[in-house]
């Protein structure tokens, strides 16, 4: 990968050095610009990009230690070279204490100039890589992703303004599929945190014993295969956001952990006895109603309200009207260009089936749906028959009273709807039980169970 090298930037008072430093520098192909006081540089470098600054140590004016000494706060990754008049020990130390990355003392060969300079010249090509590395590492969100005009989105992405730039702890509440992911997300891209890491977790993902170790580390030997020992994700986040999705489905032990780290910032790694300090900002999430998991002994009251100093809802797609309309188009675009499809919109009747829908699975699901319309309709515009047939859940949203089937007892119509429901909510979250689960606001564990007492397979692409 070849990176484009701004040009270096040479300082120095005596005009026949600037010449011929230019002149070198020029040769082997770099590109020079050149001041004769450190005050005319720190202008040129207030305006132009530069990958590193070759300075005399002496200047008229101020000095090139003072010079470099100046421009380290501001410009902490550009490289420099100071020259000295003589090579003393104590000018090199002077000249690295002063933020030289090297120096050379006078006289000296091209050769060594054209060293000390090529070495500048890969460390500025590692820097660019490294960040190019890291923006496409972190996802940034944005609130234009968020879509939605109805009054309950509009004032939800001003919320997200307003909070954002706070270190607050921020929960996040909504039906499954209402966006709580993107919301988390902008929060951390709006903050002031924006530039260190965002690290997110999902609680019911890992299992209960290694949750722990993920989220606060542990020493080696902590446990059977901790092999060494590993630092915390929160370790990880330190001076970034940490976001803890599906809260509600953390055991009780590691709530009583959580609640300790929320007070000061402290905590032990599994295994560890020495008390480490982070400073985090939590946001976190469920889809569960947390109000009947703390009523049902499942979430420590205590550590709701360490959680809860701003809460968001999110609205279900159902109550935000002509949003759906805006959202279809939204993923229309999206996944026409993804599967390279020349659909460009629904056709009246396509839309009204849309509006007509109640949409359990909120955003998540028109997204399912409006991505397996594209790849089903063959004409221009998305027609009724490549949208799915909502007909089941319209019966059981407001159809009239469920029927028996012939000979059927009450026991086996129960099982029955049971089964159709839990296979309806797996469906619509593509075969995850972690998001099946929440619609249905069961947790894992208990889904399970009843997938199994029902003689439901864990197959089929069931996956947590
Ligand atoms: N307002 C919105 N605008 C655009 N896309 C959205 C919006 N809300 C949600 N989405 C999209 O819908 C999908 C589901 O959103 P997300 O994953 O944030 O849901 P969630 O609330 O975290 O659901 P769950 O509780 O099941 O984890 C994602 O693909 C997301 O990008
Ligand atoms: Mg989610």
């Amino acid at each position: 990968m070849s990176l484009h090298l701004p040009p270096v930037l040479v300082v120095d008072d005596e005009k026949n050095m600037r010449r011929s430093l230019q002149t070198m520098l020029g040769d082997e192909g770099y590109a020079v610009r050149t001041a004769e006081s450190a005050e005319e540089a720190l202008g040129l470098l207030a305006q132009e990009d530069f990958f590193m600054v070759v300075t005399d140590a002496r200047l008229g004016g101020m000095s090139g230690y003072d010079f470099l000494a100046k421009i380290q706060p501001q410009w902490p990754d550009l490289p420099s070279l100071m020259i000295t008049a003589y090579a003393t020990p104590k000018l090199a130390v002077e000249a690295i204490k002063a933020g030289a990355m090297d120096y050379l003392s006078k006289p000296f060969e091209p050769e060594e100039l054209f060293h000390a300079v090529a070495r500048c010249a890969e460390r500025y090509r590692l820097l660019r890589e490294n960040a190019a590395l890291r923006s496409r590492a972190s996802e940034v969100f944005t609130l234009e992703q968020i879509v939605g005009e109805s009054p309950k989105i509009r004032e939800l992405r001003q919320l997200i303004r307003t909070v954002a730039a706070t270190d607050a702890r921020v929960l996040i509440l909504g039906e499954s599929g209402t966006g709580k992911e993107l919301v988390a997300g902008a929060l951390h891209s709006l903050s002031g945190r924006r530039n260190e890491d965002y690290v997110r977790i999902n609680c019911a993902a890992i299992p209960e014993m290694l949750l722990e170790s993920e989220l606060f580390g542990h020493e080696k030997g902590a446990f059977t295969g901790a092999l060494r020992q590993k630092p915390g994700r929160v370790e990880e986040a330190d001076g970034g956001t940490i976001f803890l999705d599906e809260i509600a489905d953390m055991g009780k032990p590691l709530q009583a952990k959580l609640l300790r780290f929320l007070e000061d910032g402290s905590f032990t790694r599994v295994g560890g006895t020495e008390e480490l300090r982070v400073n985090v900002r939590l946001v976190a999430a469920t889809n569960r109603d947390i109000v009947e998991a703390i009523a049902a002994g499942e979430f420590r009251e205590d550590l709701f309200h360490r959680l809860n100093v701003v809460q968001f809802n999110l609205p279900p797609l159902r109550e935000r009207g002509e949003d759906v309309s805006l959202l279809a188009d939204h993923f229309l675009k999206i996944f026409r260009a993804a599967l390279k499809k020349n659909i460009n919109a629904f056709g009246p009747a396509a839309r009204l089936k849309l509006l007509a829908h109640r949409w359990p699975g909120n955003v998540r699901e028109l997204r399912n749906v409006v991505e397996r319309a594209l790849i089903l309709e063959t004409g221009h515009e998305i027609q009724p028959a490549s949208l799915p047939d909502f007909s089941f859940e319209q019966r059981l949203q407001k159809g009239g009273p469920p029927q028996l089937a012939p000979d059927e007892s009450l026991e086996a119509a129960l099982e029955r709807m049971e089964r159709e429901l839990i296979q309806a909510a797996l469906e619509q979250h593509n075969f995850s039980l972690t998001r099946a689960a929440g619609q249905l606001k069961l947790t894992r564990h208990s889904l399970r169970y009843r997938m199994q007492r029902l003689n439901m397979k864990m197959t089929n692409g069931v996956t947590d």
